[in-house]
């Protein structure tokens, strides 16, 4: 009898939670990092790198309370090649059923002269470090940024200390995406060829996707022996972002004939938790991205819907329903109750609370007032808009009234509830969302700048909501504010002022973006 053998199981690790939070702007207040926790934990990944600890209170905080609650997911930190950063991980990560401590050095020339150490000088701080890091935690990740960069000798050198000093995982980053697919694989197998105990340890791949292609190098790596990917949904991160975890996880499952491996993901929640990660993040999915975005399984032209309805093989390589995409866009309208929408929402994977499902149906109830038919996309966006509605937000919108036309002048009449007092004024402008956010300015005078405005139109018509996307910066502090309205002005104006909240959050809670500087490592 012949037996089938096993396929080798790739490690699926996340880091929304921090190298795709390090995206300017994409930054997730507590609550919304749990949720995206308690989702990836749900969805099978293997290890959630929940944050960098030392950054600040909030990334402390929020990495205890994942640790504290995943079910079945590691739970790691970061950490620089310092004894404080490490501490201060492990004290976050320590409360997990399976912690993890990832620390890390930028390895390259470019990168060991900026603490300026030279080659001994930093081997010695990898052994002490990763030693420091062992002794608290019987599984250690160790990370030398900028590997595709890094003269291969010196590469083998430091990851052989790594591993004498106790490291269980050594993750190889393409910290700025500048490898490609045939040389990401030779450095793998360089290193499992050449590194002494290298078959003791699991090698990772961190891609970035400066050249768009994190997603093959990060396969090319796994082909050559790596057995974790770390990845982002959407591909989220820095730049261009990082190797997207819905990619990686559907190319193994989709083409499992020339990649065997298998993971333990449950693909049926991928689009849910896409959907999620945007809307925490305001990270609108681009159209045409590769698995989750809008057009990802539509077909347009008459050659290719023929091809589809006849034999849906011909112009799909997978169906909708294996990343949780439900096939039954049925609209809903102002006669659809409460059931009908609890029920709809949980086939797009948003199981609401009572208290949440109230103001949702409230807001429904409005837009189906104001549009003929409501699509999922409608819905999805009313749900990604509740937290512009919370009524703890310093600044609400209450009544807006613009004058806009081929006629000059622009005009906004705006009423704000600024910590529950009403305050009102009348603005001019460029146009009418000009004018409105001159109204906000005067009635909260602040001074973020903007560095983003996008809107998106989320339905088809000209009765279809929009969503706005608004970006500021303060002081380093940078904050995304997202909604949704058949009304782009006031879409606008509550983006505008969902980022000015964030920004006060942040203001209170924690340092800015850039307050993590290199320390001493035996501080
Ligand atoms: O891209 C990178 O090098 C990183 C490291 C911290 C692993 O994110
Ligand atoms: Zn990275």
């Amino acid at each position: 009898m012949t037996q089938k053998t096993a396929q080798p199981r790739v490690l699926i690790f996340d880091t929304t939670l921090r190298d795709g939070e390090q995206s300017p702007g994409a930054t997730m207040t507590h609550d919304e990092k749990l949720e995206i926790a308690g989702l990836l934990d749900e969805m099978g990944v293997d290890i959630i790198e929940a944050g960098f600890p030392i950054a600040s209170e909030g990334d402390f905080a929020a990495v205890s309370a994942i640790a504290k609650r995943a079910k079945n997911s590691t739970v790691c930190g970061l950490a620089r090649a310092n004894f404080k950063d490490i501490d201060r991980c492990w004290e976050a990560v320590k409360h997990a059923r399976s912690p993890r401590i990832h620390t890390f050095i930028g390895t390259s020339p470019l990168h060991r002269a900026i603490p300026n150490l030279d080659m001994d000088q930093m081997a010695e701080r990898i052994h002490d470090t990763v030693t420091h890091a062992r002794n608290l935690c019987d599984n250690v990740q160790w990370s030398p940024m900028d590997a595709t960069r890094t003269e291969h000798d010196y590469l083998c050198r430091t990851v052989e200390i790594a591993i004498k000093a106790g490291a269980t995982t050594i993750n190889i980053p393409d910290t700025v995406g500048y490898t490609y697919p045939f040389e990401s694989a030779k450095l793998i197998a360089m290193l499992l060829e050449r590194v002494p105990n290298a078959d003791k340890v699991t090698f990772a791949t961190h891609c970035h996707n400066d050249l768009g292609m994190a997603t093959a190098n990060a396969l090319a790596a796994v082909e050559a022996g790596a057995r974790q990917i770390e990845c982002t949904i959407n591909g989220l991160g820095e730049r261009a972002g990082n190797t997207a975890l819905e990619e990686v996880v559907m190319a193994m499952r989709v083409r499992n004939d020339i990649l065997p491996y298998q993971t333990g993901i449950d693909t049926s929640k991928i689009m849910n938790l896409s959907r999620r990660v945007s809307a925490v993040s305001g990270f609108a999915v681009q159209f045409n991205k590769a698995i989750v975005g809008k057009n990802a399984f539509l077909h347009e032209s008459g050659i290719h819907q023929d091809g589809v309805l006849k034999n849906v093989q011909t112009f799909e390589i997978m169906r909708p329903e294996d990343i949780g995409l439900t096939a039954t866009n049925i609209a809903m309208g102002k006669h659809s109750g409460r059931a009908a929408l609890r029920s709809k929402l949980k086939e797009l994977g948003f199981e609401l609370a009572d208290n949440q499902l109230n103001d949702v149906f409230v807001r429904f109830k409005a837009l189906a007032d104001r549009k003929k038919e409501v699509y999922d996309e409608d819905l999805i966006a009313l749900v990604a808009d509740e937290a512009t509605s919370d009524d703890n937000n310093h600044l609400q919108v209450k009544r807006l009234r613009v004058v806009c036309g081929t006629e000059g002048p622009r005009e906004a009449e705006l009423t704000l509830m600024i910590d529950g007092v009403e305050a009102f004024t009348d603005a001019t402008g460029d146009g009418p969302v000009d004018a409105a956010f001159n109204a906000v300015n005067m009635l909260y005078p602040h001074h973020a700048k903007l560095q983003l405005y996008q809107v998106h139109a989320v339905t088809e018509g000209t009765d279809a909501q929009a969503t706005v996307s608004v970006r500021l910066e303060e002081d380093g502090r940078i904050a995304t504010g997202t909604s949704a309205d058949t009304d782009t002005v006031v879409a606008s104006v509550k983006a505008y002022v969902h980022a000015l909240n964030r920004l006060i959050q942040r203001r209170k809670k924690s340092a800015p973006d850039s307050d993590v500087k290199m320390v001493s490592y035996k501080q």
